[in-house]
């Protein structure tokens, strides 16, 4: 690769480019056609990447198979949702039995009410719970209840942060976003976050953000940003949600747990599924009651799969037999290793790049840092880490193509060390264009 060493950032992506056509021949076939029917060649934005994603054939424990038999470390992970890897044993044996007794049975199953047992036994911030196909589901309904619990209209979400396909709040944010009254914060920012919270307390139904942004750019809350957000919600009268359908993931408790900020209201999805479509809100009993069928003025919240079969079984497979709390603690152990591993070697190499995140989540930022909100990283070229994702791919290891990592239970010390060592080897291949 030492060959690189001399390129420009275009001439060497350009190059990458084109070994990877050349390597997934029969990815680019099926992107063509599938061109014909869904438009782009795409049904879900974020797994799209030029010239043209590979397609996944298999997945095997932590690693996946593209059509053109390469072999991967699966560090995509399923944009988390993948925490079990591909073959739990028991996570299969779970759906399996499922599978053998009927799947669209119409009515309460055996499985949900232990689901949700379990998820109130393990998160802090939930008392009572109700189940959904996807997190942007979630997040739907935790706002929809928070605007009716407080009577009030407006949304208060940070700059950059990501909720579902219907809540994206970088850049300009989306035109398809649901059309509440939001505003806007910047993460982090302390003193502007608790004015604006000031300014429309009498019209603020609640705040909503991840404890970390996951999608945009694995980037913590200072606790004390989080405590301040508890307090002035609760002077406002306004909720406070947590998005954890990424972050849930990163310690036994969830975030919330592991910092000690809880909120009124917690959104869950990803993993929690076992790795099946799943989406799920809960939070405070006085708000959470509203939608119990007896009361007279009950709300309703629907969804012919909320209850669906197969996911409250692969989700309690899941919790009861493999994510046990030392699991958790090892899984995101691992992945601070790695950050650090990752971080030691950019600092010696002395590049504009960082790694930041927590746990068992990662992302590649190409600036220096610190990276306190995702405005530290706009000026960076996305096209370096496109050129990471390329050239991590062609060494055997499966990335997103907006540099953000996650670890499964699955892996080893064999698969983080050898991740390291090939970002090692990228750093090595571009480190003049780099400094
Ligand atoms: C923080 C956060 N909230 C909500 C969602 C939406 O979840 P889903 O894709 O299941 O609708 C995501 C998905 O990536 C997410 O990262």
């Amino acid at each position: 690769m030492s060959a690189q060493r001399n390129l420009d950032l275009d001439a060497a992506l350009a190059e990458a480019e084109r070994r990877f056509v050349q390597a997934h021949p029969a990815s680019g076939k099926r992107h063509d056609a599938a061109r014909k029917v869904m438009p782009g060649g795409n049904t879900r934005t974020v797994i799209y990447y030029p010239p043209f994603p590979v397609t996944i054939s298999r997945g095997e424990g932590c690693f996946v198979w593209d059509l053109d038999g390469n072999r991967y470390a699966d560090f995509v992970c399923e944009f988390t949702a993948g925490l079990y890897g591909h073959s739990e044993p028991a996570v299969v044996e779970g759906v399996k039995e499922a599978l053998a007794n009927g799947i669209v049975l119409g009515a309460p199953n055996r499985y949900e009410a232990e689901l949700a047992r379990l998820l109130v036994e393990r998160f802090p911030a939930l008392e009572l719970v109700r189940f959904t196909n996807s997190g942007t589901e979630a997040n739907l309904m935790a706002m929809s209840v928070a605007r009716v619990f407080t009577g009030r209209d407006e949304i208060l979400v940070m700059k950059g942060g990501y909720h579902g396909g219907v809540f994206m709040f970088s850049g300009n944010g989306s035109p398809l976003n649901a059309p509440f009254p939001y505003v806007l914060a910047e993460y982090n920012d302390l003193e502007g976050t608790r004015k604006l919270i000031r300014e429309h307390a009498a019209k603020l139904a609640c705040v909503i953000l991840e404890p970390m942004l996951g999608g945009g750019g694995c980037i913590p809350a200072d606790v004390e940003f989080l405590k301040m957000l508890r307090e002035e919600t609760r002077a406002a009268g306004a909720l406070l949600i947590f998005d954890e359908v990424m972050t849930s993931r990163l310690s036994p408790t969830g975030l919330h747990g592991a910092l000690g900020v809880i909120p009124d209201l917690l959104t869950l999805g990803k993993y929690l599924g076992g790795g099946l479509s799943f989406g799920a809100f809960g939070g405070a009993a006085r708000i959470m009651e509203r939608f119990d069928p007896m009361r007279p003025d009950a709300l309703a919240h629907a969804g012919t799969f909320n209850n669906n079969v197969l996911t409250m079984a692969a989700g309690v497979a899941g919790l009861t037999k493999v994510l046990t709390a030392e699991a958790s603690l090892a899984l995101n152990a691992r992945g601070d290793r790695l950050r650090n591993r990752m971080n030691a070697a950019i600092e010696q190499r002395k590049l504009a790049c960082c790694v930041t995140g927590r746990g068992s989540m990662l992302n590649v930022h190409f600036v220096r840092g610190p990276v306190r909100r995702p405005a530290d990283v706009a000026a960076a070229s996305k096209d370096w880490v496109k050129l990471l994702q390329l050239e991590m791919l062609a060494r055997g290891y499966y990335m997103t193509h907006r540099g953000m990592l996650a670890l499964s239970l699955p892996m080893t010390d064999k698969e983080t060390d050898g991740f390291a060592a090939a970002f090692e080897g990228f750093l090595d291949d571009y480190a003049a264009l780099l400094k």
